[in-house]
């Protein structure tokens, strides 16, 4: 596996309080913060909106928000992972820099393209989310998907599907190569449901999650999910 292990009480208090500092840091320009879908990301996205609250240092006008995967549902409709990021975290910080859904209506291949030139200008990305699924993916990025063979390093966003009929919708997510150009990638990983997936990745298995690169890599893992998986070392 690929970076270092938190191992956490609470994932979304350690995530909240992560990435509150992160966007609170003296920068000289804006910060482009990709979000992720699931219930996890719901609790720490919950979480970060009372830490990053008024009083915490952190602009929200100047933090720019994208997303690392979507569902091609209409943004009104109850899978979506905008709709959930909106009503958890954007609707109670206040104004953002700006908010960049990543599917509103069409094909998925049209919207990926889409969100390609909407992504591809930008220098990095300074921090992207990714959740664990309990099957091993990550974004949208499935076991045995098309996806996971898109190496094309200017390719940064494509349409999946997940082939296993595990995770439902039609998708929109990053390549490895789009979450690649992160500074730093934040894993969430809580609750009993991962451990054989959080497992298997430090063991080695090639599950998607595993194959991820970036400059920086930080696993935030509870002790549900971490079980008695010996931990990689900090790196
Ligand atoms: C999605 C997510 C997905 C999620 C994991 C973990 O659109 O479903 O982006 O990658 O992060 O499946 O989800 P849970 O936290 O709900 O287990």
């Amino acid at each position: 596996m690929n970076g270092s292990v938190e191992l956490v009480p609470s994932v979304p208090d350690a995530f909240a309080r992560l990435v509150a500092a992160a966007l609170a840091e003296p920068r000289p320009d804006r910060f482009s913060l990709f979000l992720s879908g699931g219930s996890t990301a719901r609790q720490c996205y919950q979480r970060l909106a009372q830490v990053g609250s008024a009083g915490s240092g952190v602009s929200w006008d100047t933090v720019d928000i994208y997303l690392g995967d979507e569902r091609c549902v209409p943004v009104d409709h109850p899978d979506s992972n905008h709709r959930m990021i909106a009503e958890t975290l954007l609707d109670r910080v206040g104004p953002v820099g700006s908010d960049h859904p990543m599917y509103r209506s069409g094909s998925p291949s049209s919207a990926a393209a889409d969100y390609q030139a909407v992504i591809s200008p930008l220098p990095a990305f300074d921090l992207v989310h990714l959740g664990l699924g309990p099957d091993g993916h990550c974004a949208s990025l499935f076991p045995d998907s098309h996806a996971l063979g898109v190496v094309d390093p200017s390719i940064l966003v494509v349409a999946n599907q997940d082939p296993n009929a595990v995770n439902p919708h039609d998708r929109i997510t990053l390549t490895y190569s789009g979450i690649a150009r992160a500074r730093l990638v934040v894993f969430t990983v809580s609750g009993a449901s991962k451990r054989e997936a959080f497992a298997g990745i430090v063991s080695g298995s090639d599950l998607p999650a595993a194959r991820v690169t970036a400059d920086r890599i930080v696993w935030l893992v509870d002790g549900d999910a971490a079980g008695d998986t010996p931990l990689p070392p900090e790196a």
